[in-house]
């Protein structure tokens, strides 16, 4: 039986229409696949994500546990500290370092301390820092007071060295009123615990008791050149006022006093944001930042390395000499060979850039040592290049350790 055409052609048209809504249909059921494979991939990807944040979690978690563990073992292990000469009852002395955490006092530490004395530090970590003196802590013949020395100290010592003060223009006149305050209160209750005991003190003043000096090199003998209402004044009045009590605590207590006139020094454990010239230099040079010489760069500076300091500091401290001296390095270099020879042992990218002088900044400082060489027969010894070269390690260790920042330079002057 066969179909009539318009049976046949409406058969073609539901077949074909079947036909298309079967695709429809399977590319649809595809699709809804697809999308439900995504999403499924999707949480599979987020669920791992978070198995790994968490881990990560745990990881980090079970490390501090490590490290807590490791310093509680690290606190049980015997520390090995430097070998210390051994000095019989005779020679061992109890010697008292204020501001011995800071850069010259802990230098000083380590050279008192291997020589075999009992040495005691008392910092009130204003610039000083603990690290600095780290490698005695535990020591026998060492003890750390954490304590400011405008109250009254009472503590039993043969010697004081009285180095307690900000020493750079940033720090001192953070807080002028301090620094007066710890160079006068600070120096008077020294000078009274010294007395009480009988004990040497050495004054730690400075070559800004010169001031701008008029003239040149500085010998003792000068009197000096100092505005005493300027900015720098309460270090400079604080430091000479210093000296006024050592030497009116010596005439009327009769007491043993030595006062070192100390210069410009440099070395491993300067601050490195105290914004003084070799310090702002080394640390510019290293981070490829432009050099910054105030006004013309022709003031000039003489630097001793801290070793020199050092040297001369022991051997005031046991001579039998009471009248000023002066310790520092008679070579003079202007602001702008400094710039020069530090750029040149960095390396580095580094251009020099000349900036408006600030107020106050001497223009020549250059000790005259005659009386450091005849009454100690000291001279420093050390020369620049060797001296900046350690200085330069030290600080390229510091940027390392500490990820130093710019930001966090206190920029003053070229003291
Ligand atoms: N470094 C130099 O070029 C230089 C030059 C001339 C004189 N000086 C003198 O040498 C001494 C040491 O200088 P530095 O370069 O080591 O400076 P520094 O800032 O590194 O050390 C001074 C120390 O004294 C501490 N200190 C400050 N005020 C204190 C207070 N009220 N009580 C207790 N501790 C206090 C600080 O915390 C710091 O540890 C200072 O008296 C300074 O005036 C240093």
């Amino acid at each position: 039986m066969s179909l009539s055409p318009w049976k046949t052609k409406k058969t073609f048209i539901c077949i074909t229409t079947l036909v298309i809504v079967c695709m429809l249909y399977i590319k649809y059921c595809d699709n809804t696949d697809n999308t439900a494979n995504e999403s499924l991939h999707l949480k599979d990807i987020k669920g791992r994500n978070d198995i790994i944040k968490h881990d990560l979690e745990e990881t980090a978690f079970k490390i501090n546990n490590l490290k807590e563990k490791i310093k509680i073992l690290e606190s049980r292990m015997p520390k090995h500290y430097p070998e210390v000469r051994f000095l019989n009852y005779v020679h061992k002395k109890r010697i008292l370092i204020t501001g011995g955490a800071g850069f010259v006092g802990s230098h000083l530490v380590d050279r008192l301390m291997l020589q075999g004395h009992e040495v005691i530090v008392v910092d009130n970590f204003f610039t000083g820092r603990k690290l600095n003196v780290e490698q005695w802590i535990g020591h026998m013949n060492f003890e750390l007071i954490h304590h400011d020395i405008i109250n009254p100290l009472y503590i039993e010592v043969d010697e004081i060295y009285h180095l307690a003060s900000p020493a750079s223009p940033p720090h001192y006149m953070k807080n002028p009123v301090k620094t007066i305050k710890t160079n006068t209160l600070g120096t008077i209750n020294i000078l009274g615990l010294a007395r009480r005991l009988g004990a040497r003190v050495l004054i730690a003043s400075t070559s800004e008791v010169y001031g701008d000096p008029d003239i040149h090199p500085q010998p003792e003998t000068y009197w000096g050149h100092v505005n005493p209402i300027g900015p720098r004044a309460c270090y400079d009045e604080g430091k000479r006022i210093s000296e006024t009590l050592a030497y009116a605590y010596a005439k009327q207590e009769n007491m043993s006093i030595r006062v070192a006139r100390i210069f410009n020094t440099y070395g491993p454990r300067m601050h490195m944001n105290d914004g003084r010239v070799v310090s702002n230099f080394i640390l510019q040079a290293l981070q490829n930042d432009v050099i910054t010489v105030y006004g013309s760069g022709e003031q000039t500076r003489s630097f001793q390395f801290i070793s020199d300091l050092v040297d001369g500091l022991i051997l005031l401290m046991n001579s039998n000499y009471t009248l000023p001296v002066n310790l520092g390095n008679p070579i003079e270099h202007t602001i702008n060979e400094f710039a020069t020879i530090i750029k040149e042992l960095v390396g580095g990218r580094s251009t020099i850039q000349h900036v408006t002088e600030v107020e106050d900044d001497p223009q020549r400082r250059r000790p005259d040592i005659t009386r450091a060489k005849t009454v100690l027969n000291w001279e420093p010894k050390v020369p620049l290049n060797e001296g900046l070269q350690k200085t330069v390690d030290y600080f390229k260790k510091e940027l390392k350790q500490f990820n130093y920042s710019q930001r966090s330079k206190i920029s003053v002057e070229n003291p």
